[in-house]
């Protein structure tokens, strides 16, 4: 042991430095050794660095979005429950299925970077789920309590974009780009769904929901000319 110590203390900083990124290299899983610069591992290691607090929040979020796909699987079959129009249940059922692929791609994403799977509660989905069943509750069946779960679900539907967005953005910028990939495919799949559920809304629920109001104030007028 004194002859190692003896050795490492002659060695110059500059050799310390490089045995430290030869280490950095080996747990990035062989890729190649850069010539005497430091390696992106060993910025992710040192809790310091403005990369390892990216990569933190990048956790942070995708351990709060896994938990938000998760709660909304419980969710959205209640909607499609409350809902009437067929086209609104086929959009919902539709979405319910894509919802379980991503829950699967945030399971993928915790394995491409090594981690256990791991939800933390995001409140914000859990105060539009909230929403969305009281507006359910409070709303007798058809076209009007369709044209409240579409406003829920579109609300879902937006923060979903917003948190993909940016676990996209914060991907790229971390060179992470088989997740940033990954996650890509979610995003254009919630956008997808946003937009299916708009043109749900203008084809035929908030017409009805207009018609219906319409028709309800001539009855009163009506009644009230009687
Ligand atoms: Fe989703
Ligand atoms: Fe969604």
């Amino acid at each position: 042991m004194k002859t190692t110590t003896s050795k490492s203390s002659s060695k110059k900083p500059a050799a310390k430095a490089s045995s430290k990124a030869s280490n950095g290299n080996k747990a990035s899983n062989g890729h190649k050794a850069s010539n005497g610069h430091k390696p992106a591992a060993n910025q992710d290691n040192d809790p310091d660095s403005d990369r390892s607090k990216l990569h933190k929040l990048f956790e942070d979020e995708l351990k709060d979005i896994y938990w938000a796909e998760k709660a909304l699987l419980k969710a959205i079959p209640k909607m499609i429950k409350k809902a009437t129009s067929e086209e609104l249940v086929e959009a919902l059922e539709n979405h319910l299925e894509e919802t379980e692929t991503h829950v699967q791609r945030c399971e993928e994403v915790f394995e491409l970077l090594g981690k256990t799977a791991q939800a933390k509660k995001c409140e914000a989905m859990d105060g539009l789920i909230t929403e969305a069943e009281e507006i359910m509750s409070e709303s007798d069946e058809g076209v009007m309590r369709d044209a409240g779960i579409i406003s829920a679900a579109q609300k879902v539907e937006h923060y979903e974009i917003a948190t993909y967005g940016t676990l996209c953005t914060f991907a790229k910028t971390l060179g992470l780009n088989d997740i940033k990939e990954l996650l890509g495919q979610t995003l254009a799949e919630e956008k997808a769904a946003d937009e299916k559920l708009t043109e749900v809304a203008e084809s035929s629920i908030n017409v009805k929901a207009a018609n219906t109001s319409e028709k309800e104030e001539e009855v009163v007028e009506e009644e009230s000319a009687e």
